[in-house]
């Protein structure tokens, strides 16, 4: 059975009819709900905020799953958590103290991650890996949705997932830009635990089974 989660990103969602979009996510085969909070500085683009979430939260029957593109994340983790959030991840390049940040966030009660843009090596959380439950690599650079996968990533993920396995942690590894059919195969093969997918799943002809064909890729099955 396959065992690695898919998270649509609702940034590639229809705003005008969001219930429509939930609804349709709550009865396919995805996990949790991503949702990419941009604030224009930390990246070039703004989407929503917290009032928002809480809607979303209303809409939803997964879990949100929500990613922190914006500057002193640690300003807004409790505000973040009340509106529904069950996992919080920040960027690494936005915390200066971001051993801290985890803990604040882990306090709330929600899952907590850290997100690492294209450009920055995983290495650099060598020290934080044990308080981590997931790490987000970034396989596109922030701020919009519909780019292409940056295939270097693939080696990220192979190096994170040793050093995982190698130190007995239970971190997940969650993936995140321009992630579809063409390259979830090759993405799970490298050691990714978690999927995130906006256009290739809203933008697809029929975006519930999209999830179903992303949900049952089976990398144990596949032929070598
Ligand atoms: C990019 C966001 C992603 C984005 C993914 O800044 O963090 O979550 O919504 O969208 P696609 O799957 O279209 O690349
Ligand atoms: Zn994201």
């Amino acid at each position: 059975m396959p065992s690695h989660l898919i998270a649509p990103s609702v940034l590639a969602a229809n705003f005008k009819n969001l219930e429509a979009d939930f609804k349709m996510i709550n009865q396919s085969e995805a996990d949790w709900y991503h949702v990419d909070v941009m604030d224009g500085q930390f990246v070039p683009n703004i989407s929503f905020g917290q009032s928002i979430i809480k809607s979303m939260f209303a809409l939803a029957k997964k879990p949100l799953d929500v990613h922190l593109m914006i500057e002193k994340p640690e300003k807004y983790i409790e505000e973040f958590r009340e509106a529904g959030a069950e996992v919080i991840s920040v960027h690494y390049e936005a915390c200066p103290h971001i051993h801290r940040t985890l803990q604040q966030i882990k306090a709330t009660g929600a899952k907590a991650g850290v997100a690492l843009n294209p450009g920055t090596p995983v290495s650099v959380i060598d020290d934080i890996l044990e308080n981590c439950d997931l790490v987000v690599l970034m396989s596109v650079n922030p701020g919009f949705g519909g780019q292409k996968f940056i295939y270097r990533t693939l080696e990220k993920i192979r190096s994170l997932k040793k050093q995982i396995i190698d130190r007995n942690l239970q971190t997940k590894i969650e993936i995140d830009g321009g992630v579809g059919l063409q390259n979830a195969e090759a993405i799970l093969k490298a050691g990714a635990d978690i999927l995130v997918a906006g256009s290739s799943v809203f933008k697809s002809e029929d975006p519930k089974d999209t999830i179903h064909r992303l949900k049952s890729i089976d990398i144990h099955t596949l032929s070598v």
